[in-house]
């Protein structure tokens, strides 16, 4: 008698035990993205919740920890920025569009295939459905959707778009710094810009860190992705620079794309935790981009990313029309007879013979 009442106690503590951890999975899948990949439930919102099945482990946001709070010593107040930003005008930053230089080569073709064919996987992985998918037929600048994407869906995309667009500007600058060095011969001035741009990139990637943390299989893609993108780009680097620097061009097009599409969202109101007054942006992205008080939202924030990815873009297009060996980088040079030039504002990048 005694041992079936207790066999019948434990019985009824397993399911207990059951129950609980069913209803603590149901309470937590309101925190989990519903995407694949599996990430950044700081910005999962309770009323946003995507209903596919939740695949992979997630942190709620009072779990978040620092990633990487800045280190405190004896002797050291601060480290700035090694790359002070150069900061925009609100009216540099609005006037950004979401536009695409058509493919005027094969291997411009080729480089906008294999960046449309990355979105595609891309939009797969993280379980973007039909009805969040903008118009086809204008992939990279319509950017108006029968459904909005969450929060969490949002930075599970900017964390992996911004993972991988730091590695193409380390390659090409190490490898040009390397051909320097062993052919004796100067740069002139592409080496600078390339590595600004990856250290911008990473700076990216921090600011949304701190919004999020990716789950295993995250961390486990970008490891995976960063070693087959750094190795094919250093390669593809060697041989073809002019075709990498295109790729990269169109690879921007998508990070404008992306980040207009958010912005659009915010505006539209679809975002409700991003559009919040109250909603803090990370102080790390406030002291990079050197953002006024008063323009600290998180619209701001990502108007001043979109702008550095309209300067990429118009960077690497206007580096991929030049001769790799001898052409000067224009960014970086005083001009005879006209202005410097303005590559965000220029979608398709500058022709060689508007700059050389
Ligand atoms: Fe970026
Ligand atoms: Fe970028």
């Amino acid at each position: 008698m005694i041992s079936t009442s207790a066999t019948t106690r434990t019985q009824a503590s397993r399911h207990a035990v059951k129950l609980a951890r069913a209803a603590a999975l149901g309470s937590h899948s309101q925190y989990a993205l519903g995407l694949r990949l599996g990430c950044c439930a700081a910005a999962a919102h309770r009323h946003q919740v995507v209903s596919s099945p939740r695949h992979f482990s997630s942190t709620p946001a009072t779990q978040l920890r620092d990633f990487f709070p800045a280190k405190d010593t004896p002797h050291i107040q601060k480290t700035a920025p090694a790359w002070p930003h150069h900061g925009y005008t609100m009216e540099e930053m609005t006037s950004v569009v979401p536009d695409h230089r058509p493919p005027r080569t094969f291997s411009d073709w080729a480089a906008w295939r294999i960046v449309r064919f990355a979105r595609f996987c891309m939009d797969k992985a993280t379980g973007m459905d039909r009805a969040q998918q903008v118009d086809k037929k204008h992939p990279t600048t319509a950017v108006v959707a029968d459904k909005p994407l969450t929060e969490a869906q949002w930075l599970t995309r900017f964390v992996f778009l911004e993972s991988i667009a730091g590695v193409p500007g380390m390659v090409g600058g190490m490898l040009r710094h390397l051909s320097s060095l062993r052919r004796m011969k100067r740069d002139n001035g592409w080496i600078e810009t390339l590595l600004e741009e990856s250290y911008n990139e990473r700076m990216h990637l921090l600011t949304f860190m701190k919004m999020c943390e990716p789950g295993w299989f995250m961390k486990l893609m970008i490891i995976g992705a960063q070693g087959v993108f750094f190795n094919g780009l250093f390669i593809a680097y060697l041989l073809h620079p002019k075709v990498v620097h295109r790729f990269v061009g169109y690879l921007e097009e998508e990070a404008v794309h992306t980040y207009t599409r958010a912005i659009h969202e915010i505006d539209e109101g679809q975002l409700p935790k991003w559009a919040d007054p109250k909603f803090r942006i990370p102080d790390i992205a406030i002291g990079y981009w050197n953002m006024p008080e008063g323009n600290r939202t998180m619209k701001d924030l990502i108007l001043y990313i979109r702008a550095d990815e309209a300067g990429h873009r118009g960077v690497n297009h206007t580096l991929g029309n030049l001769n790799q060996k001898e052409d000067p980088n224009p960014f970086v040079s005083t001009f005879k007879d006209r202005d410097v030039p303005r590559p965000s504002l220029k979608p398709a990048g500058y022709e060689r013979s508007d700059v050389i």
